[in-house]
């Protein structure tokens, strides 16, 4: 990393009172079904996150960010959904989120919905209007019917496929005179694709965000954020090109239309009172990913957007430093923060991706095959990296369950699997439940506390669980969740530590050294030979486990340290 590029030096003292709370804010994210469970039925829900409100405060975060709690089928857990003004018996109601929000502002907390505007589900009211409506209807055009190629329109309108597998389009029952049409949807054909050219659509959705921010939602986490507009005619896919990877422009993804739509969400976020956010979803995989992220956080458009180099990068000095520099410059352009993540509900949780051999994010290839984990080393990386994580200026976000050190559950039995992956895949592809196995609160055996004792949880949980719960940690000094407890105190409270200044500074090879302001250094050691304390440094925080502070550190650990008094 260039010291000079990386260096975005802001005075802590004149920066801090117009900085607003998101541009460095720790965002907790709670896939619900898998949180706590108030109500016995084994799937997480709005009461049970609610009663762990003051352990996420107490924790250290800023806000929660929760995945789609709306009325739903749940073929995709919630990011299909056939009711946008309502929540999910299986969730709770909307006076639960009344509740929840009520006690969590009281906590000081903000809270994050997850809007999907890409897709519906096939049980929205529109959609099973679409498909009773004859082509060419006003009920068809609110999603993208198009007549099929070929004698007697047998084949898909175009080769775009699907993410989830097989085609992204998916034959609709004939309906009139005509040949029957085919719809399109980039994920499950349970959830078919609107056309945002409908006006009818934008303003259904802005509507919707209305809706939200009138009960006192604080921001919306947006789902496949770079998808809504798709390429006038809807061209084919270039060949060689996958439906997810691209290298070349893609028909659907960051199309210039979509900047529009955002624009004019920011403006009805920014005509609420309190620093309302808007985060998107936008993950392009081309070379020139920073610049495209970049567009969606000028300062008329979106507040965020994920950033998952980090989550996606190998345990590699050079590419976790590309990882962070890269974002930062791109986003220095705009005056826009950089998120921070290194796991979520897509993906392999970080003990067990740093537990592999190959430590980068798995491709889809990848995924299809079992591997092994070393748990011990993945824990110890994963603890470098949130030290790591929680040293970068921006935007932290944790998914929960990374606090506890959770590995995936990599051995869920087929019949349990619920990820339409899995299916799409024509089961070769498990899928990403691993990920969101119920988490273990309390107690020696499954269900840990995350549902009243004798429930069977919504996907099982490991017994080997037992010395990971929340309350089992809760007074180990040496645990993951003492650590992050630390990493997150120290990130409130000091002054090192509150600007937006970052520079790597020199350090011996396989180790990476990065300094915040006054002159905190947080040293990460991903493959070097140990190495010293620098003489003069003060440690305020390590990650390897029972370590004197002077010792040096070793492979695989992280410190934070300040320039001694
Ligand atoms: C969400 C996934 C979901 C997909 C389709 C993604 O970005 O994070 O969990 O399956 O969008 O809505």
């Amino acid at each position: 990393m260039d010291a000079t590029t990386a260096d975005r030096s802001t005075p802590v003292a004149e920066a801090a009172p117009a900085v607003p709370w998101w541009r460095h804010a720790v965002v907790y994210q709670v896939y619900l079904r898998s949180f706590a469970d108030a109500d016995g039925d084994g799937i997480g829900d709005i009461a049970g996150l609610r009663a762990r409100l003051p352990w996420i405060s107490d924790l250290g975060a800023d806000a929660v960010w929760v995945n789609p709690w709306y009325r739903s089928p749940m073929v995709d857990g919630g990011y299909d959904v056939a009711d946008y003004r309502d929540i999910d018996p299986r969730f709770g109601t909307l006076d639960d989120v009344r509740s929840l929000l009520a006690d969590a502002h009281a906590l000081g907390l903000r809270v994050i919905a997850d809007i999907v505007p890409n897709h519906t589900s096939a049980e929205h009211p529109w959609f099973r209007e679409a498909l009773a409506a004859e082509p060419g209807s006003a009920a068809r055009a609110r999603y993208l019917f198009r007549d099929g190629r070929g004698p007697g329109g047998d084949e898909p309108p175009n080769n775009w496929l699907s993410i989830f597998g097989g085609r992204a389009w998916t034959r609709a029952p004939r309906t009139g005179d005509r040949p029957a049409q085919w719809y399109e949807h980039l994920f499950d054909p349970r959830q078919p694709d609107l056309d945002w050219a409908s006006t009818e659509v934008r303003e259904a959705f802005e509507a919707i965000l209305r809706f939200w921010f009138d009960l006192g939602i604080d921001g919306f986490r947006i789902d496949v954020a770079q998808g809504l507009v798709k390429a006038d005619g809807l061209p084919d896919v270039p060949p060689g090109v996958g439906p997810w990877v691209g290298g070349l422009s893609h028909p659907y993804w960051g199309q210039d239309g979509v900047h529009g739509i955002y624009r004019s969400w920011r403006r009805i976020a920014d005509g609420y009172p309190g620093d309302r956010v808007l985060i998107g979803e936008v993950a392009p995989t081309e070379d020139d990913r920073h610049a495209r992220r970049a567009r969606f956080v000028r300062p008329d458009e979106l507040h965020q957007v994920f950033n998952f180099d980090l989550l996606a990068a190998a345990w590699d000095v050079d590419a976790v430093a590309t990882a962070i520099e890269a974002p930062l410059a791109a986003n220095a352009s705009v005056g826009a923060p950089v998120t921070w993540v290194l796991g979520n509900h897509d993906t392999p949780r970080q003990v067990t991706r740093y537990g592999r051999a190959s430590t980068a994010a798995p491709s889809r290839e990848e995924q299809a095959r079992s591997h092994p984990t070393d748990v011990a080393l993945g824990t110890r990386r994963a603890r470098a990296a949130a030290l790591l994580l929680l040293a970068l200026p921006g935007c932290a976000y944790l998914y929960a369950g990374e606090e506890l050190g959770l590995p995936d559950m990599d051995d869920l039995p087929d019949h349990v699997i619920d990820d339409p992956v899995w299916r799409r895949s024509g089961f070769t592809i498990r899928g990403r439940d691993g990920c969101r196995v119920p988490l273990p609160w309390s107690g020696d055996a499954p269900p840990f506390g995350f549902s009243p004792p004798g429930v069977g949880t919504w996907l099982p949980q490991p017994a080997a669980w037992a010395g990971l719960t929340a309350a089992g940690q809760e007074h180990d000094a040496l645990s993951m969740l003492a650590l992050y407890r630390a990493a997150l105190r120290l990130r409130r409270a000091h002054p090192g530590l509150a600007g937006e200044r970052l520079l790597r500074v020199p350090a011996p090879d396989g180790v990476l050294a990065l300094e915040r302001d006054a002159g905190l250094r947080c040293l990460v050691n991903i493959a070097g030979e140990p190495v010293a304390i620098p003489a003069g440094s003060r440690v305020l925080l390590r990650s390897d486990t029972g370590a004197a502070d002077g010792d040096p550190l070793p492979r695989d650990a992280a410190a934070w340290l300040e320039p001694a008094p």
